[in-house]
């Protein structure tokens, strides 16, 4: 691709005119806009970067070990992994309003990574993978009053004693220029397709309080589900798609007992760019063997729904 290449070679001088020898930290996520940002960067200044990647324990089944492994092992990116889930569940323990939550995380996730990067020698300049998207709906709707829908953790600048620079290559980016730069970057498929994942993670898809037993009841679930769709061949039709753990409990029956146990809702929607979506239309086969599957797999889930709201009046994401 012409255009992207010509971005990748602008960027990739934009970023050393702005490092020049100094080091950089990067946060990864296990999502596609910052492991475009890490690769685009290591290109530009190699081993002045170093990336830390925080396991928050909201992260998707096997996804902490696929970060560690494309990151260390394959593009020898020097990386932290730190796995501080007790911390974060700790600190969500009891609280239950989605923005309290998200404030939460966002707070830890600061003072968490801010350690790391000490400890990993620090930096002059701290790189994100921000996109344009999130620039925009964390401040305003355009023509509209400057409201914040929802806080997003990865955007609104640092806290002044850690006082470095953004590095943001990505800033100018909308969701699918970011695929192809990530795709002339030669970043693997499974990296590059894969749907866009919330800062606060699964925090947000368990609506009430978040437990590790919650999540990890969501964890088998959302990874059912995703598997039916790659083997449907619908993973690349839909722009995201996850599970949601719902804070009620109905009664079921299997085999001769009754059942009382959690609802479990799907979400799958299509979009440009994520500022508005349209609820996938899955055939009815599809979610009928969806749900038998679920509910027969993982154990605590007796009924599953599926939401037919589109972005707007509804969000993407449940909180
Ligand atoms: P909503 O739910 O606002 O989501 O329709 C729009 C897109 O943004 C993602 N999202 C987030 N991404 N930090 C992020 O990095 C966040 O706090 C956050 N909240 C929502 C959401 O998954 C969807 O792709």
């Amino acid at each position: 691709d012409w255009t992207m290449a010509a971005y990748r070679d602008e960027a990739i001088a934009k970023i050393r005119a702005q490092v020049g020898d100094k080091k950089v930290i990067c946060g990864l996520s296990g999502g596609v806009d910052s492991s475009v940002a890490a690769v685009l960067i290591h290109e530009a200044i190699g081993d002045q970067l170093t990336c830390v990647f925080v396991d928050t324990g909201m992260m998707r089944l096997d996804e902490a070990e696929q970060v560690v492994t494309l990151f260390r092992d394959h593009y020898n990116i020097p990386l932290v992994a730190a796995d501080e889930s007790d911390l974060f569940l700790g600190e969500l323990a009891g609280v239950t309003d989605p923005e309290l939550k998200r404030k939460t995380i966002g707070r830890l996730f600061i003072d968490v990574f801010d350690k790391h990067a000490a400890e990993a020698g620090g930096a002059d300049f701290l790189a994100q993978g921000t996109l344009y998207p999130d620039v925009i709906e964390s401040v305003s709707f355009s023509g509209g009053p400057s409201v914040t829908i929802k806080s997003h953790h990865n955007v609104g600048g640092l806290p002044e004693h850690m006082k470095m620079q953004l590095v943001e290559p990505l800033r100018e980016l909308f969701k699918d220029e970011v695929r192809a730069l990530g795709r002339e970057l030669g970043l693997p498929e499974s990296f590059i397709g894969r749907h866009p994942f919330p800062g606060p993670g699964l925090a947000i898809r368990c609506p009430g309080e978040v437990t590790r037993a919650k999540l990890d009841t969501l964890r088998k679930a959302d990874a059912i589900y995703l598997d039916q769709i790659r083997k449907h061949g619908l993973y690349d039709e839909i722009w995201q798609a996850f599970a949601v753990l719902l804070p009620v409990q109905t009664v079921g029956v299997m085999g001769d007992g009754r059942t009382y146990e959690s609802v479990l809702a799907l979400r799958a929607v299509t979009s440009v760019d994520g500022m508005t979506a349209d609820y996938y239309p899955f055939p009815h086969e599809f979610l009928g063997e969806t749900a038998t599957r679920i509910i027969g797999e993982v154990k605590g889930v007796n009924r599953v729904v599926y939401d037919v709201t589109s972005k707007p009046p509804g969000t993407i994401e449940w909180e």
